[in-house]
């Protein structure tokens, strides 16, 4: 089906029933309890319109790290090959209960978490150490930068675990704020003109799930040709870390993605439906050549993160599925385990390959299997709730434990340990 061939009447109906599905989806996704994980992805920024925000509370310095490893990570080491080490000396890297920057979806302690341990692990890798972070090296490397991620709540929670990384060694409360707008949020340190910021855009191009606060999670449409809106506040970063993979899951057999091609305006809407991993190609695609024709190589730095794991199927390690994630304390033990799906992470690759003859280089966070073993890290039942639970609900917490994100202080860190690494040595 071609928008530009078909007669008048054909586009001008399908042109409606595109607006009408868009409209739709985010209409019933008020009525829509639907499946909890779902909702949860869906609501877990409850927070409302543009609010700039000074914290006034005063802060206390981080929690210093006392081990005196050197930085040998400059030599090629493979960092994504390694082991998680119980480490309560050094770790956690700063306190999840006076970060004030943190988000009620991750705060696990300050929501009844009392098992403490899956704050204390530290990422080995085999062959070297992980640069040791420097919160106030970093804060002078982004001095007067621009530092963005782009991409859904997954990589939210990491943008959540840097700014608690870095804004406890900034004591002074007026010297650091906080701005809400819309799908936009930034972290600045006023003292270094830097800015660390997060930008929803969980498809990467634009979609129907663009809205932060209102979006339906099932039934999903992408813009096959259209990334420029969200480019349009990305293109002039100094850093850009996207990711994308939660919202390319299949969450159930039928699910397919509808890939939307042309504009209302020019009135040659068509709506393609596919695979979901088709769709990812697509989205891929689009971000790949924008990047190709307008990112700055000389400017910008860019990186894709890898897939973050879900832990919702306890059998994998030996645990009963209904449990889910629930009341996990400790990693995986077993060496080599491997859970999550790689292949769009190789995916995205091949695409970001086709960049390099101009000079672009994609580098990959992987973090993919480090976070696989991290059963333990996730806020199962201890975050806030932004829809009521049902007595249902009550009566069986695995029902609506969040497998997905991570609590902080926890796995995300290590992920920015390795962005830290990569921006100073790599
Ligand atoms: C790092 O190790 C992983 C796991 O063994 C491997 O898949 C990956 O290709 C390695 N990366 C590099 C750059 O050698
Ligand atoms: C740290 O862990 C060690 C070994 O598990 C334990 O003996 C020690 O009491 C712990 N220290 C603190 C401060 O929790
Ligand atoms: C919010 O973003 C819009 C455009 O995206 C911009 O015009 C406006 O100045 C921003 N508001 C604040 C408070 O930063
Ligand atoms: C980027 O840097 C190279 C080498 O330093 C230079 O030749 C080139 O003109 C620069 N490109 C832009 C767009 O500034
Ligand atoms: C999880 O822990 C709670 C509190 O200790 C306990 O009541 C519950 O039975 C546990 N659930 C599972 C599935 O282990
Ligand atoms: C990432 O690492 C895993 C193992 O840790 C490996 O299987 C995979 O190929 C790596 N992917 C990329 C894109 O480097």
């Amino acid at each position: 089906m071609t928008g530009l061939q078909s007669p008048v009447g054909v586009r001008s109906i399908v042109t409606y029933l595109v607006a009408f599905f868009i409209l739709a989806s985010s209409i019933i996704f008020l009525f829509d309890k639907g499946h909890q994980d779902h909702v949860q992805m869906a609501v877990d920024h409850g927070r409302q319109e543009v609010q700039v925000k000074v914290e006034a509370e005063l802060q206390e310095p981080a929690m210093r790290e006392t081990t005196e490893v050197e930085d040998t990570s400059k030599e090629e080491c493979n960092w994504s090959r390694g082991q998680w080490v119980y480490d309560n000396v050094s770790r956690p890297l700063y306190s999840g209960l006076k970060c004030g920057f943190i988000f009620p979806e991750v705060a696990c302690d300050k929501y009844g978490r009392k098992d403490v341990m899956y704050q204390h692990w530290r990422w080995q890798p085999y062959e070297c150490d992980l640069p040791r972070f420097d919160a106030i090296k970093l804060l002078e490397k982004l001095r007067n930068k621009r530092l963005v991620f782009v991409g859904d709540s997954v990589n939210r929670n990491q943008w959540v675990s840097l700014v608690c990384m870095v804004e406890a060694s900034i004591p002074d409360d007026r010297l650091k704020i906080h701005i809400f707008n819309g799908s936009l949020i930034s972290f600045k340190a006023l003292e270094y003109n830097a800015v660390i910021e997060f930008y929803w855009s969980p498809l990467l191009v634009e979609s129907n799930s663009d809205n932060p606060i209102i979006h339906r999670v099932d039934y999903r449409i992408i813009r096959a040709d259209r990334i420029e809106k969200h480019a349009s506040v990305w293109r002039d970063a100094d850093i850009i870390i996207f990711n994308s993979y939660l919202w390319w899951r299949k969450q159930n057999d039928g699910m397919r993605m509808k890939v939307m091609y042309g504009s209302f305006e020019d009135g040659d809407a068509r709506l393609d439906e596919m695979e979901m991993i088709d769709g990812f190609e697509i989205a891929l695609k689009k971000l790949t050549e924008w990047l190709g024709e307008n990112i700055d190589k000389n400017k910008t730095r860019i990186f894709f993160a890898g897939s973050s794991p879900t832990h919702f199927g306890a059998s994998k390690w030996g645990g009963e599925d209904s449990n889910k994630c629930l009341n996990e304390t400790e990693p995986i033990y077993k060496v080599g385990y491997k859970s999550a799906d790689y292949s769009l992470m190789a995916k995205a690759m091949s695409y970001f390959e086709t960049l390099e003859p101009r000079g672009i280089n994609v580098q990959i966070l992987n973090i993919t299997e480090l976070s696989d073993y991290r059963k333990d890290g996730h806020p199962s039942v201890f975050r806030k709730q932004y829809v009521p639970l049902t007595k249902e609900q009550i009566a069986n917490p695995a029902s609506y434990a969040d497998c997905t994100h991570w609590c902080l202080p926890g796995v995300p860190d290590v992920w920015n340990e390795f962005l830290y690494g990569y921006l100073m040595y790599k």
